[in-house]
């Protein structure tokens, strides 16, 4: 049921507020103030490092993830593909958690790599929207997102549940670690808090994205570029473009781009810029100038700040609401989803079941 939705996708992008805070209500306390994670399987003080394995959309979330574990609880993160992990074999070092993450739970590699880590990491952790799947039942501990059924094959409600569950462990690894006071981290929760709302502010603006995405469909090229945080989202951009589009994209980090791909900056190319105006703003504003100065087109993905400082010569400008630098890449993850999709619908593809894929893939 597309519940008056055009595909599972649109539904499955604006049911985020909904599930989101279904997600926060089981991790947090009653008042909100606290995680309630306190299994002693999950005890980050005896940890030295963290491996994180995934695949696709998953992989993006636990290349956020990184960044917040490493920021925020100062604990080392390693973070893999998992059909690399798997025959790379690697030493896991004592003291490290292997942590999967796997909205079907039954992706062969991320299973493989599982298997593999059994007896060698201290712990088995696992992130999933399956809660019966193998890859549940094989962890010591497995975290449900909450997400619901997830239908359209392009991952949406799923990766931004992964995101939360994961930004809740790293605050919880902070606390563990005492890498935060209580203060900071009853600030910090508050921002997670406030995410269903700010994603309902966004989703409310559905019909700029519409409109900047069908001159998207026009392109047979696109770029990601994002800094810090924001830099696994450019991939999943990217990744989320492709695969429901078949527009040829590519995400890079955005310190990257005089290393390469600058030199495909062309008229026909948008360059798609994630950039809220935080620390690294200043940054990402010399970038785009660099993209202007070549004849490139910016669309870029901002908040009110950011618009205000941002180049004359940007191409197209999306503005999400003001919100905490920690929980941006989890509010942003909205304007790529409706980006592809909207694109995707410009272009007449079938957005739910795009070709060659499949939801669950339980083979290599
Ligand atoms: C992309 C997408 C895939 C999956 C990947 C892992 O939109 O959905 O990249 O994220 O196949 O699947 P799970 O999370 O089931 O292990």
């Amino acid at each position: 049921d597309k519940a008056g939705h055009k595909h599972f996708m649109a539904k499955e992008i604006a049911e985020q507020p909904v599930v989101l805070g279904d997600a926060l209500r089981h991790y947090l306390s009653d008042d909100g103030r606290n995680i309630a994670l306190d299994d002693p399987k999950l005890d980050f003080a005896s940890l030295d490092r963290l491996t994180l394995v995934a695949c696709g959309t998953a992989y993006y979330a636990c290349l956020t993830a990184k960044y917040w574990f490493e920021q925020v609880a100062n604990l080392p993160v390693d973070v893999d593909i998992a059909s690399e992990f798997r025959y790379r074999e690697p030493p896991v070092p004592p003291r490290t958690a292997a942590l999967f993450v796997s909205q079907s739970g039954e992706t062969a590699d991320t299973l493989a790599a599982l298997r593999y880590c059994n007896g060698r990491a201290e712990r088995l952790l696992s992130i999933v929207n399956a809660n019966e799947s193998s890859i549940a039942r094989e962890s010591d501990l497995a975290l449900p997102i909450y997400a619901g059924t997830e239908i359209g094959v392009a991952s949406t409600k799923a990766f931004t549940c992964q995101l939360v569950v994961l930004l809740l462990l790293a605050l919880k690894a902070a606390r563990d670690r005492g890498a935060m006071t209580e203060d900071q981290l009853a600030d910090k929760l508050s921002a997670v808090r406030s995410l269903p709302a700010l994603m309902n502010l966004t989703l409310e603006r559905g019909e700029e994205f519409r409109r900047a995405s069908n001159h998207l469909a026009e392109a047979d090229h696109a770029l990601f570029l994002g800094r810090g945080m924001l830099y696994p989202l450019a991939l999943e951009g990217a990744l989320k473009l492709k695969e429901i589009s078949y527009i040829h994209a590519e995400g890079y980090a955005s310190g990257e781009l005089k290393h390469g791909p600058i030199a495909l900056i062309d008229q026909q190319m948008p360059v798609v810029v994630m950039a809220p105006r935080d620390a690294l703003f200043d940054k990402t504003v010399s970038n785009m100038q660099e993209v202007m100065a070549r004849g490139g087109k910016v669309l870029l993905v901002t908040d009110r700040g950011g618009a205000e400082e941002a180049d004359d010569g940007v191409w197209w400008q999306l503005i999400v609401p003001d919100c905490d630098p920690l929980v941006a890449p989890i509010l942003y993850a909205l304007p790529a989803q409706l980006l592809a999709y909207h694109t995707a619908v410009a272009k007449g593809t079938d957005v739910d079941q795009p070709r060659n894929l499949a939801k669950s893939v339980t083979v290599e």
